[in-house]
């Protein structure tokens, strides 16, 4: 297998010592060695989440969280904010499960504004919940998730959060800005592989699933909170991928928490949007709503993105293709995972020979 340098939006590289935690010899998920490795992870995701709220281990990948929450939380109506494939697809799934779905869209490369938010809720009084999109993988589009909780709350609805691309490398307060649900992957910010989803829940959308009817059983929240005092989960557990989390957060912890975390993220995504602009390339979401995690870049004059992500490949770097319709306009940088600042380096240079630039 060709060894690629890995930029890509998930699963994307993970840390050597991630790795090793995960060739870990298997026990029992009823035993004592899973009750501790379960209760010390979610303890660790609290304090790095800044919540009290259920964290949940789910045995599925994020968009089992998105039918989950529907499910345990919405009767019979939800808003939708869409502003990339993925907004669309937390629709699609809520009307999959029967739900009236009232869609608040946006134009490609922007972000749904709290204004917007606020008008549509005055003309749906009767949805119960609103889903968000925090990191929308597919534009690059960071949503203005605490001023749209807030707007979400002044109403009165649930607030459903998608952090897929954004939690483990963006801020996220789920208590201070009031997320009922917040879900990620851990193949993503956290760079596990895939097959874990960590997801917070309130108590408020744990009393609206204690009396919601059919919202079928393997992602009743409940069912999971009474096996979380357990130290335990319903069913099977991905538990390499757990070890391999834990790992990842005392890694965290040691090299300075939650803030060196970010600061890190930051500062690499900084340095790949100077590099990018530098060549002359310019993002695609509107200023000032960039996702630190994943950079979405317009093609060069003369160049399809489709181009530039195989000249990339045959250099030695996986970045990831423009979604769907974007794919011709645009290519992605992801930012999450396992990437050092000279990886940075050389994939600026791999990418400036590319596209014939001078740096
Ligand atoms: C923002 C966002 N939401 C949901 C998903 C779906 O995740 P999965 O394919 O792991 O179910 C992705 C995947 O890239 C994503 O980026």
């Amino acid at each position: 297998m060709v060894k690629m340098k890995l930029f890509t939006v998930g699963p994307v590289a993970c840390r050597p010592e991630v790795l090793k935690e995960m060739s870990i010899q298997m026990f029992s998920h009823r035993s004592a060695e899973y009750v501790e490795l379960h209760n010390d992870t979610v303890h660790r995701l609290q304090k790095f989440l800044e919540t009290k709220n259920q964290v949940f281990l789910l045995p599925s990948s994020s968009t089992g969280m998105m039918e989950a929450s529907v499910r345990n939380c919405v009767k019979k109506k939800v808003l939708c904010c869409i502003c990339g494939e993925f907004g669309r697809r937390f629709a699609q799934v809520a009307k999959a499960n029967g739900k009236e779905v009232v869609e608040l869209e946006v134009p490609l490369g922007e972000a749904v504004t709290p204004e917007l938010l606020e008008e549509a809720l005055r003309k749906n009084p009767d949805v119960e919940a609103v889903t968000i999109i925090y990191s929308e993988t597919s534009t690059g589009v960071l949503n203005p998730l605490p001023e749209l909780t807030k707007v979400a709350k002044e109403h009165g609805k649930l607030t459903l959060v998608d952090a897929v691309s954004a939690m483990g490398g963006v801020e996220l307060k789920i208590d201070e800005w009031e997320i009922d649900v917040c879900f990620a992957g851990s193949q993503k910010c956290f760079g596990i592989p895939p097959g874990l989803t960590v997801a917070s829940v309130s108590q408020l959308a744990l009393e609206i699933s204690e009396k919601m009817e059919n919202k079928g059983w393997y992602f009743d929240f409940k069912l999971y909170e009474k096996y979380q005092q357990r130290g335990n989960t319903p069913t099977t557990p991905p538990i390499p991928q757990i070890a391999a989390l834990r790992k990842e957060l005392e890694i965290i912890e040691k090299e300075g928490g939650k803030t060196a975390r970010l600061e890190l993220y930051r500062k690499r995504f900084e340095k790949i949007v100077k590099g990018v602009k530098d060549l002359g390339l310019s993002l695609f979401p509107k200023p000032g709503f960039e996702s630190p995690t994943v950079v979405c870049v317009n093609a060069p004059a003369g160049m399809t993105g489709h181009d530039v992500y195989n000249r990339m490949r045959e250099r030695g770097f996986e970045l990831a293709k423009g979604y769907r319709q974007l794919g011709e306009r645009t290519f992605r940088i992801g930012n999450m995972g396992y990437i050092t600042f000279d990886d940075i380096e050389e994939m600026l240079k791999a990418l400036a020979e590319v596209i014939g630039a001078r740096r």
